[in-house]
């Protein structure tokens, strides 16, 4: 229950064994241009938008977009609140880009007046960053909000959503995001190597044009050759396999289906949580579907509690940074069901009778 890589099913573990293949043969190219298109259908976006495939974790698809996106000379508003907000940051910083950075505490949400005030004091910001779901605390980032205003001051917009893409709801009509990161191995249940960006088709004259700052991460490169069938590096060849299970089982399901059953997760877990006591980070209306930040219990050691969990076959999560002692997190990204959700409730619930006891 570790917001990734999640659990798959037999279907999406067995694909990995479908055989060898060179990347140069047309099988590759069969896929590659399936996959593209899956992805664009399962989102409902297949008239604007490209999907752009990269062998790498999630990291790989955000660095390709933020290393692609800003036109010389002008600058990148990047809005922080947790550790992945901060690494857009960085990825700004290692690539020289001029940046200003709106940074909010852990968990707090960005305020949109502060947005609306930067994009007016600062003519020269062409693209807005930001996370959708801060996983570091759970929080999920008032996307529509922010997009609203990307267009109202015709800004492109650049999204990770890494950890929300196919579990929290993204209008991608009504908001447009310009360039949206997402994962095989998150919510999309594929395994970790292949990331991917899911661009907007009309910018993509704009960056093309734009001198390239990295030769693994040039999206406009990836772009190109992908539309030619062809692939500019050696990509991960299995996970790519499975990720076009995974993709099969996702439309079948549907992105609407798959949000529903992160919600009604979600809210199962939350109920079970605050039955035993526990007190959540991240008020209610501001959660994800997808994880849940809960705050450690005075006297209860995080790695006990781990331990104690995976000794049973749970998986659980650390707070990372300021927030390591602090809290712990569990995530329903992945094939789990019901029935494995209570189990975990019930060894959760019995942890804590035991560190009561023993002062844990
Ligand atoms: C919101 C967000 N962004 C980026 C990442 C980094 O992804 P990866 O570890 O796959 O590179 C994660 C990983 O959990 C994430 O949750």
């Amino acid at each position: 229950m570790n917001p990734g890589p999640v659990n798959v099913t037999d279907k999406v573990r067995d694909a990995q064994l479908r055989g060898d293949l060179c990347h140069r043969e047309t099988e590759f190219s069969d896929l590659m241009r399936s996959l593209r298109k899956k992805l664009l259908r399962a989102f409902g976006i297949e008239q604007e938008y490209s999907a752009v495939l990269i062998t790498g974790s999630g990291t790989a698809a955000l660095e390709m977009a933020v290393s692609s996106c800003l036109t010389p000379g002008r600058s990148l508003l990047v809005i922080q609140n947790g550790v992945y907000g901060e690494r857009i940051g960085k990825m700004a910083d290692v690539y020289l880009m001029d940046k200003h950075a709106l940074t909010y505490a852990w968990g707090e949400p960005p305020r949109l007046e502060e947005i609306e005030q930067a994009l007016k004091d600062n003519p020269s910001i062409e693209v807005i960053a930001m996370v959708h779901h801060e996983t570091t605390t759970g929080l999920l980032n008032p996307l529509p909000e922010i997009a609203e205003l990307a267009k109202q001051y015709d800004k492109r917009l650049v999204v990770d959503c890494i950890s929300s893409l196919g579990g929290d709801e993204i209008d991608f009509e009504k908001y447009p995001i310009d360039f949206a990161a997402g994962t095989a191995n998150k919510c999309i249940h594929g395994l970790p190597g292949v990331s991917f960006v899911l661009h907007r088709k009309k910018d993509l004259c704009r960056i093309k044009d734009i001198p390239a700052r990295s030769v693994y991460f040039h999206l406009a490169d990836h772009h190109k050759a992908q539309e030619q069938g062809d692939t500019l590096f050696t990509p991960a060849i299995q996970p790519h396999y499975a990720l076009d299970a995974a993709l099969d089982e996702l439309l079948e399901q549907t992105v609407a289906g798959r949000i529903v059953h992160y919600r009604k997760a979600a809210k199962r877990l939350r109920k079970g949580f605050e039955a035993i006591g526990l007190e959540l980070l991240i008020p209610e209306d501001q959660r994800s579907n997808c994880l849940t930040a809960i705050k450690l219990p005075d006297g209860v050691s995080y790695d006990w509690l781990h331990d104690r969990l995976k000794e049973n076959g749970f998986v659980i999560y650390a707070g990372q940074g300021l927030f390591s002692n602090k809290i712990f997190r569990i995530a329903n990204m992945g094939n789990i069901h019901n029935e494995e959700f209570d189990r975990c409730l019930k060894i959760l619930k019995e942890c804590f009778i035991t560190a009561e006891k023993s002062g844990k």
